[in-house]
């Protein structure tokens, strides 16, 4: 049994020793991303010839880190970045050899370079011959990792081995090492927040190209509704949060449009922007690309409606400006819910775009829960905009995933654009559910929609 997302936000140092279990670290891997955590891979020498870099860069997405003696591409050192930076370091398998280099304080290798330099939790899980692992030299050196050390170890199992023998010495189940990381994580804070401060990632590919063909419509900004010629009730958005979700979905091959009211960032190049003053010009925007596919086919794929959209309006905005008196009195009328009417458009469109709205909430998540059923959106991103460093104007966010047909997920503080990464992974797999249903011309596809 999986239980996605416990290692959500979290940058997991896996290091590979030269065992024949090595490939199995290749598993372990997935397995923590599958918890939702970013993973490292580090390698002994003898380890690169039993699992190939290429393997674990290519799932992990970063360069894999062999080489004690190399320096990251930005001249930093990779195993002290990867010590300051990971929330665990997960050593699977361990071999003797390298259990008494660790117990002896020699770093000969990156893997024990980064365990010395960390004060992050490490977890240990040896993996040798039955007899290798009984020798009191081996089991001192355990000794010592646990109980001077404070490392987990999580011991062998029993059963057959690479040479024909069985006894202890088997690489514990991966699920097992996967249990024992998220306990030494436990709820620690996450240690570097961001990509800056972790080793890079692969250059030129960020994600996978996993909306490659798809056309995602971006809201972001605040809208403003006009008092008067030179005045209007406005809010605190800043764009970024709205911006950081189209330039991601552009890295991931998709075509975006950007619907912006104001905002403080540059806009990206690649996207096709429509700029936005009020709550009405924002409706007209949203109206023209529901209506831009041909005949009831929809003209894109999803919705995410991160723009902050004012909900009331002066009823008569005055034309000319108005002058300086004692007091004021502003009649206010709520403008249209957009999102709310653009859902209803949307669901007889075909096929069916994925609609994702944002809850500006201070304190509970009660209202969230209303919105994302009044609202009827596929996914509803709510964000406290009272807590620091969420909600408006920051370059971070915490957020609670809200979804019509899933548990919610409470996201760690994280960067705008992080943010966006995930909630983009969640769209990706819906939309491939979505099409893996329409492929299979399910009843309820339209009848003028049946090929
Ligand atoms: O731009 P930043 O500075 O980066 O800040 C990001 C953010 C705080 C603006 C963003 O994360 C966010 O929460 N956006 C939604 C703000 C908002 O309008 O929340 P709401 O709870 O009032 O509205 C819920 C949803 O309905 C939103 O998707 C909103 O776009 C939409 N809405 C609201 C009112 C309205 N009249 N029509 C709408 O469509």
């Amino acid at each position: 049994m999986t239980h996605a997302g416990r290692l959500s936000g979290r940058f997991v140092a896996l290091g590979i020793t030269g065992s024949i279990a090595a490939y199995k670290s290749v598993e372990l891997l997935r397995q923590l991303q599958a918890e939702g955590a970013e993973v490292q891979a580090l390698l002994t020498p003898t380890a690169t010839r039993f699992v190939a870099l290429l393997t674990l860069e290519a799932l992990s997405h970063r360069p894999a880190e062999s080489d004690v003696m190399a320096l990251l591409p930005d001249g930093r050192i990779g195993h002290i970045v990867t010590a300051d930076s990971a929330d665990a370091i997960v050593v699977a398998p361990a071999t003797a050899h390298w259990l008494g280099a660790m117990a002896n304080g020699l770093a000969a290798d990156v893997i024990t370079a980064a365990c010395l330099a960390t004060s992050a939790p490490v977890i240990v899980a040896p993996a040798m011959d039955g007899d290798m692992y009984a020798h009191p030299a081996t089991q001192a050196n355990v000794t010592r990792l646990r109980d001077q050390f404070g490392y987990t170890i999580v011991e062998p199992e029993t059963g057959p081995l690479a040479s024909g023998q069985t006894g202890v010495g088997r690489l514990a189940e991966l699920a097992r090492i996967v249990e024992a990381v998220v306990t030494a994580i436990g709820d620690r804070p996450i240690r570097a927040v961001g990509d800056a401060d972790r080793p890079p990632r692969l250059a030129g590919r960020p994600r996978d190209a996993d909306l490659d063909g798809r056309h995602i419509v971006v809201t972001a900004g605040g809208t403003r509704e006009a008092i008067d010629p030179v005045r209007f009730i406005g809010n605190r958005s800043s764009g970024k949060m709205g911006v950081a979700i189209a330039e991601a979905a552009l890295d991931r091959g998709a075509r975006v449009s950007l619907i912006a009211g104001s905002v403080e960032v540059a806009l990206p190049d690649a996207v096709e922007i429509t700029r936005v003053e009020s709550t009405a010009e924002l409706g007209v925007a949203l109206a023209t690309l529901l209506q831009a596919g041909p005949a009831g086919r929809a003209g894109f794929d999803a919705l995410i409606m991160a723009a902050a959209v004012a909900d009331f309006r002066p009823r008569h905005p005055a034309r000319a400006k108005l002058r300086r008196g004692s007091a004021l009195t502003l009649d206010l009328e709520p403008t249209p819910d957009l999102l709310a009417e653009a859902v209803v458009v949307a669901r007889h469109l075909w096929p069916t775009p994925i609609l994702v709205g944002f809850a500006a909430e201070t304190g509970s998540l009660e209202r969230a829960v209303e919105k994302l059923q009044r609202k009827g959106v596929d996914l509803l991103v709510a964000n406290d905009v009272a807590e620091a460093g969420s909600g408006f104007g920051t370059d971070t966010n915490r957020i609670t995933l809200l979804a019509a047909d899933a548990a919610a997920e409470a996201w760690p503080l994280l960067t705008k654009r992080e943010v966006a990464d995930r909630l983009l992974d969640r769209l990706a797999a819906r939309l491939d559910a979505r099409d893996g249903v329409a492929q299979t011309g399910r009843s309820d596809v339209p009848q003028e929609f049946r090929s």
